[in-house]
Parts: structure tokens; C-alpha cells; sequence
């Protein structure tokens, strides 16, 4: 049985590839950056580079993931977005970023159903999924997979345990690389290791809501009861 992951190469997918094999899982990792530029000490497992944004490799990323099945949990975690008001973006940007966090992860979801049966499905959304000005395309990519997310945990009810995961911001870098300049807020990001802990633990967990926010407070509590991991 194998761990399918997402947004791999880098952030809180990364992370969560680092937790997995160490723990003894199996995992199939994918990201968009070629497999000679994962960092050096990316964990010993399988990878696919895969840019989401590209329908035809999304389909090829399906097929790989399938061909590895059963999938004992699969973590829809990669996404990406613009710091900027709605003006500031182009069409092709929109598009990009609608392909990357909603229309890849509903067509692997549709592709994966037969070999997730029995395991879990977790999607990775964000607090911005509520809205979040300076992040209108973000925030409203965010909130279509909680809904696709809530939709799903309900579909696939005592077959496939759906969980959508909305973290707060995490120290990844992510948000300057959006284009958000760092201010004193930063200090109250997310430690990328722990959150991606959290994020493992509410999806191993039998019982919980289907829809979650991993917030400060939360990483805090796993931090109390697992150490600092
Ligand atoms: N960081 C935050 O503050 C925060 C807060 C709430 C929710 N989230 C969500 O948490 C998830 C992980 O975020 P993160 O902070 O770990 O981000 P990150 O450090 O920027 O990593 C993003 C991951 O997604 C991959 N990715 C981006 N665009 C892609 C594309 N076109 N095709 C394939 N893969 C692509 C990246 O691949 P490459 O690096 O190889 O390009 C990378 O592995 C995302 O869904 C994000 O929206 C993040």
C-alpha cells in the first residue's frame, strides 16, 4: 500500500515525504521541477515531475500514480498563486492558477477513485478559501476544492475518507514568492515541519470533520503531545 503525494518537491509536500518514508511508507512523490533539481536530501521514493497546469500531463500523472495502486492515502497538497489584486492579473495567469489547485486535483481525484478505495483522500486548501483580499484567484481556487473536497467526503463515505485541510500560512516561502513582501505577520507563520505533521495526523485520524483548518493553535497542540515533530 502506497502514499500518493503531490507538491512534493518542495514546502509542506516536501515535508510530509520526509515524515512518510521515515515512518517506513511507501511513496510515490510528484512535483513540477525535474527530478535532477529535487533538493539533495529529498527522501529515498519514487517521482514523477508533473506541471499540473498541463491537462495531458496530468492525465500521464494519473496513469503513473494508478499503476502503483492500491493508493492506501493520496495528498493533493501542490498549489500555487499570485500575491495581487484582481486587475493585476493576466487571463493565462488565472487560468494557470484554476488548473494547478482545482482542475488537476478533480481530474486525479475522478482518475484515482478505483485505486483509493479503502483509503483516503486529502485535499489541501488554504484559510484564503474564505476570501482574502490581495488574493481573489487564490482564494477563489481555495474555496471551489472545499467545496469539490465536502462534495466527495460525502459521495464516498464509508469507502473513501475525504478530508479537506485548510492551514494558515506556513513559513515555506510560498507567499513571498506569490509576490506578498515579508512584514512582522511572518513571525507567526507556520513551522513547515510540524504543520505538515498536523496535516498527516488529521488525515490518519479515523474520527474527525470532513473539513479542517490547521491553525496555530492546533500545530501548537501536536507539538505538545508529539514533541516537536
Ligand atoms: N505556505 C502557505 O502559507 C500556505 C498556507 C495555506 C495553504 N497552503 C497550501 O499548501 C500547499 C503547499 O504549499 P507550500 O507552502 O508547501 O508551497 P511551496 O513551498 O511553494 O510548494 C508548492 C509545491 O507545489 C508544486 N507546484 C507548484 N506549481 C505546480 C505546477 N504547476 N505543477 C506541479 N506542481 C506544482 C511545487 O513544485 P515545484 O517546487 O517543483 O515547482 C511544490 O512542490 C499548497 O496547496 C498551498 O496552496 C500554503
Amino acid at each position: 500500500m502506497v502514499w500518493f503525494i503531490t507538491g512534493a518537491s518542495h514546502g509542506l509536500g516536501l515535508e510530509m515525504v520526509h515524515l512518510l518514508v521515515a515512518r517506513g511508507e511507501r511513496v510515490l512523490a510528484s512535483g513540477r521541477r525535474a527530478v535532477t533539481e529535487l533538493p539533495a536530501d529529498f527522501p529515498d521514493c519514487a517521482y514523477h515531475a508533473c506541471d499540473l497546469a498541463d491537462p495531458n500531463a496530468v492525465a500521464r500523472l494519473r496513469d503513473w500514480a494508478a499503476a502503483h495502486g492500491p493508493l492506501r492515502a493520496t495528498v493533493l497538497n501542490a498549489g500555487a498563486g499570485h500575491f495581487r489584486p484582481l486587475t493585476q492579473e493576466t487571463a493565462q495567469d488565472i487560468d494557470t492558477v484554476l488548473a494547478i489547485n482545482l482542475n488537476a486535483n478533480i481530474t486525479l481525484a475522478h482518475g484515482l477513485r478505483a485505486v483509493l478505495s479503502g483509503g483516503r483522500l486529502g485535499l489541501i486548501g488554504s484559510v484564503a478559501h474564505k476570501g482574502a483580499a490581495g488574493m481573489p484567484v487564490y482564494s477563489a481556487s481555495k474555496a471551489a476544492l472545499d467545496g469539490f473536497g465536502r462534495a466527495l467526503a460525502e459521495e464516498w463515505r464509508g469507502d473513501v475518507r475525504v478530508r479537506v485541510l485548510h492551514p494558515g500560512p506556513v513559513a515555506t516561502g510560498m507567499a513571498e514568492r506569490a509576490g506578498r513582501k515579508p512584514d512582522f505577520a511572518d513571525r507567526l507563520f507556520l513551522p513547515p515541519r510540524i504543520t505538515a505533521a498536523a496535516l498527516l495526523r488529521a488525515l490518519d485520524a479515523p474520527r474527525g470533520a470532513d473539513r479542517q483548518t490547521v491553525s496555530f493553535l492546533r500545530v501548537g497542540m501536536h507539538r505538545l503531545l508529539r514533541g516537536t515533530t
